[in-house]
């Protein structure tokens, strides 16, 4: 789950408290029980795998998606202190960790080179399972990663300066999103 209404401050989440404990439930309390259902009878087959997605702004802290920043970052931890423990008993647990992918929960962003669609990227991402552990899920993902941590670190991205630059960069986003949606909207209006 993402913020309902795009990027906000922590105070100005639309419906704070109930938005607060669907986010975190969903995003990270959900991923721990999950697993406490189905590792068992893994255990018990010597072999099974786990793909949890995690995200880019799980990587670092990220101004204006705070907390689902800081629930993808339980995810990908999660993800990889359990691999530690259980790697040895044939259980392959990947985390994984996308940049823009075209579902939902982006408003169906128009893919390109940037933005993956979902079928593509699952395709991509299902070809590193038992290659990589922890992995951006395709190659384009992987140099944006890359090209991110060169161009944006920590302290800039923290900065007065990094937020503000963080806050037009979301803006321009939301409105491509907002304007999408009115003209999906506009092309599946009964004529
Ligand atoms: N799309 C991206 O750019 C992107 C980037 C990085 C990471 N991710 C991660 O990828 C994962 C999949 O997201 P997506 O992009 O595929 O989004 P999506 O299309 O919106 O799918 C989200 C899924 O979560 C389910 N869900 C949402 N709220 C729920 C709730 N309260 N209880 C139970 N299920 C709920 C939805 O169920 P319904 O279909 O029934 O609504 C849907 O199956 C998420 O963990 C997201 O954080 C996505």
């Amino acid at each position: 789950m993402f913020y309902a209404t795009g990027p906000a401050n922590f105070l100005d989440i639309p419906n704070i408290e109930k938005t607060l404990s669907d986010i975190v439930n969903c995003n990270t309390l959900s991923v721990a029980k999950m697993t406490r259902m189905v590792l068992p009878q893994m255990l018990t087959r010597k072999k099974g795998i786990i793909i949890n997605l995690s995200s880019e702004v799980g990587r670092h802290p990220q101004p204006l998606v705070t907390v689902y920043s800081a629930t993808k970052r339980f995810v990908d931890f999660f993800s990889r202190g359990l691999e530690a423990e259980y790697r040895s008993q044939g259980i392959l647990v990947q985390s994984v960790l996308p940049f823009f992918v075209s579902t939902n929960m982006t408003n169906n962003i128009k893919p390109n080179r940037f933005v993956k669609t979902a079928e593509n990227f699952a395709r991509e991402a299902l070809n590193t399972v038992g290659i990589s552990s922890r992995t951006s899920g395709c190659l384009s993902h992987s140099v944006q990663s890359f090209i991110y941590d060169l161009l944006c670190p920590e302290w800039l991205c923290l900065s007065s300066l990094g937020v503000k630059y963080t806050q037009a960069v979301w803006r321009k986003l939301e409105a491509q999103m907002t304007a999408l949606k009115h003209e999906q909207a506009r092309t599946h209006m009964p004529k």
